[in-house]
C-alpha cells in the first residue's frame, strides 16, 4: 500500500463562514487508514464547524474534504456516512425518549449497515457490555459516560471506517474518560480509525498518534504525538507567542 493508497480522509484549505465570521480559515488535516488522530484546540477555536464541513452540516465557502481520494465536499450527510464515515457529535446528541436499542438501531439506518446490523450489535454489546443490560431502558436514564458510550455505539452501528469524535470527555470524571478512551482503543483495534476532537492537550498527546492544534480557524500546528512538545502545544493552544 504506497502512502496515497493509505489515506482515507484528506481535508485541505477548507473555509467556513457564518455570516461575517469566519470560523476556520485554510484548514487542512488528514487521516490515514488504521490511524488515531487528534484535533487540539480550545473554546471556539472551529473545531466542531470543521467536523460539520466534513459531514456535510456546514457547507464550506472554499477548500475540500476527500475521501479515499473521491471528493466529497458538501455531498449531503446520509451520503457522506453511506461511504463509512460517522460523527459523534458533541453533546453526545442521544434521543433521550428512545430505548438505548432503539437508538443503537437508528445508527444502522442505511442499506449497507442494515446489512451488518446482527454482526455490529454483538460488537457494540460486546465492547459496552453496560449498554447490553440497559438494552430496553430510555436513554434519558443513562449515566453522563453511558450516554457518550451510546453515542459512539450508534455510530459504529453505521459500520464505519472511519468514526469522528466531538468531544466526548466533556463533564465525564477522569475514571469514566479512561474506560471510553481504552474502548476506543479496542475499537480501532477492529480496524475502525479515528479522528478525535479534545480540549486536553496531555490527554490527546497520549492517546493518539498524530496531533493536528487549531487556534482561531487555523490548524497552526501538527505532527507524531511522540514528537511534539506539550509545552509548545500549550502555547500554540493558547494562542501564546507566534501562534496567537
Ligand atoms: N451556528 C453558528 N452561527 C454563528 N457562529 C457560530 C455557529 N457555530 C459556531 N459559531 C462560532 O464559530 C466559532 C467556532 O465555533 P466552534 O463551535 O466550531 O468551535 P469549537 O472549537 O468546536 O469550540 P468548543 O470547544 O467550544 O466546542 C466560534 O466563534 C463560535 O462562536
Ligand atoms: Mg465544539
Amino acid at each position: 500500500m504506497n502512502e496515497q493508497d493509505a489515506v482515507l480522509l484528506e481535508v485541505s484549505g477548507l473555509t467556513v463562514r457564518y455570516g461575517d465570521l469566519q470560523a476556520v480559515s485554510d484548514a487542512g488535516l488528514r487521516v490515514c487508514r488504521g490511524a488515531v488522530v487528534s484535533l487540539i484546540g480550545a473554546n471556539g477555536a472551529g473545531k466542531s464547524t470543521l467536523l460539520n464541513a466534513i459531514m456535510g452540516v456546514n457547507k464550506p465557502a472554499g477548500g475540500s474534504v476527500r475521501w479515499k481520494g473521491e471528493d466529497i465536499t458538501g455531498l449531503p450527510t446520509n451520503k457522506i456516512v453511506a461511504k463509512g464515515i460517522s460523527l459523534t457529535p458533541e453533546g453526545s446528541r442521544i434521543f433521550e425518549d428512545m430505548t438505548v436499542l432503539e437508538n443503537l438501531l437508528l445508527g444502522a439506518y442505511l442499506p449497507r449497515a442494515k446489512k451488518k446490523r446482527a454482526e455490529s450489535l454483538e460488537k457494540v454489546f460486546d465492547t459496552f457490555p453496560v449498554l447490553k443490560e440497559k438494552t430496553n431502558q430510555l436513554a434519558t436514564f443513562l449515566s453522563g459516560g453511558q450516554r457518550q458510550m451510546l453515542a459512539i455505539a450508534r455510530a459504529i452501528m453505521s459500520a464505519p471506517e472511519l468514526i469522528i469524535c466531538d468531544e466526548i470527555s466533556l463533564g465525564l470524571a477522569p475514571v469514566v474518560i479512561r474506560d471510553i478512551y481504552a474502548s476506543l482503543h479496542r475499537i480501532n483495534q477492529e480496524g475502525v480509525s479515528i479522528l478525535l476532537v479534545e480540549q486536553e492537550v496531555k490527554r490527546c498527546l497520549k492517546n493518539t498518534e498524530y496531533a493536528y492544534v487549531m487556534v482561531k480557524g487555523r490548524v497552526v500546528m501538527e505532527g507524531r504525538c511522540l514528537d511534539l512538545p506539550e509545552d509548545e502545544v500549550c502555547d500554540a493552544y493558547f494562542g501564546i507567542n507566534r501562534y496567537a
